[in-house]
């Protein structure tokens, strides 16, 4: 069995011999027995870090957790500087949390949450911040602004908590390359190992933004080229 490896220089294949296993062991493998050049990142091992996140056949995986196949073609993920083979600098894709304000700036005190509370954002807290939706996402062809899905999945996290006491400035802080510029494609949620929706909580978003008077651009424009 062969896989093929993005290196800097192009995609180098691999013969194999221990095929029924992870992709991370295989790369451990070939890094101690055929090339102590590979270069690539891990962790836990256990699909709870997010760092081995890679693309397998144009598809983001966790290395960790995917299994590899005959001809298997393996490269870094998208939209993100590649620093070395398979490693990709996160910097950009983390800074987007902060221009998000994705975290709780201002929380109102003595309001205890109920079970169904809880319910409404648990899914969103088990992201491991591994950038696969980021790098499935088309916007960043077009937009390398892009709040992105998991800041955005991150930010209805606290927008959604009833504690948080600044729903309206989270809001307006979304208008611009954020909320109305995903195209609702819904790479992102079939990336994402964690089975989180960044897609419907973008939607969710819209909502939001609409009740405090926002409307998509798009049919703003629209309709402002109807007006006479
Ligand atoms: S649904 Fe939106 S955020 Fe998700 S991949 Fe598509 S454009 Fe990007
Ligand atoms: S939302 Fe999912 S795909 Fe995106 S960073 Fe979090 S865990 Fe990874
Ligand atoms: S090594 Fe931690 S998720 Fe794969």
């Amino acid at each position: 069995m062969k896989i093929s490896i993005k290196k800097d220089d192009g995609f180098v294949e691999y013969e194999l011999k221990d095929t029924d296993t992870t992709l991370l062991k295989i790369l451990d493998e070939i890094k101690m027995t055929m090339d102590n050049t590979l270069t690539y990142n891990s962790g836990c091992k256990s699909s709870v870090c997010g760092s081995c996140a890679v693309r397998v056949n144009k598809k983001e995986v966790l290395a960790c957790g995917y299994k590899v196949q005959d001809g298997d073609k393996v490269e870094p993920l998208k939209n993100l500087e590649v620093i070395r083979d398979l490693v990709v600098n996160m910097d950009k894709a983390y800074e987007f949390n902060t221009k998000a304000k994705a975290w709780q700036s201002k929380q109102s005190h003595n309001i205890s949450l109920t079970h169904e509370d809880e319910k409404i954002n648990d899914v969103q807290s088990d992201c491991i911040l591994c950038a696969s939706c980021f790098s499935a996402c088309p916007v960043y062809a077009v937009n390398g602004e892009f709040l992105g899905p998991f800041s955005l999945t991150r930010l209805w996290r606290y927008v959604s908590d009833k504690r948080g006491s600044d729903e309206k400035a989270k809001i307006d802080n979304i208008q611009t390359n954020g909320v109305w510029d995903c195209t609702l494609c819904n790479e992102c949620t079939l990336a994402c190992p964690q089975g989180i929706s960044s897609k419907a909580d973008i939607e969710k978003l819209r909502m939001k933004s609409s009740m405090h008077g926002y409307m998509d651009p798009n049919f703003a424009s629209f309709g402002g080229g109807l007006s006479f």
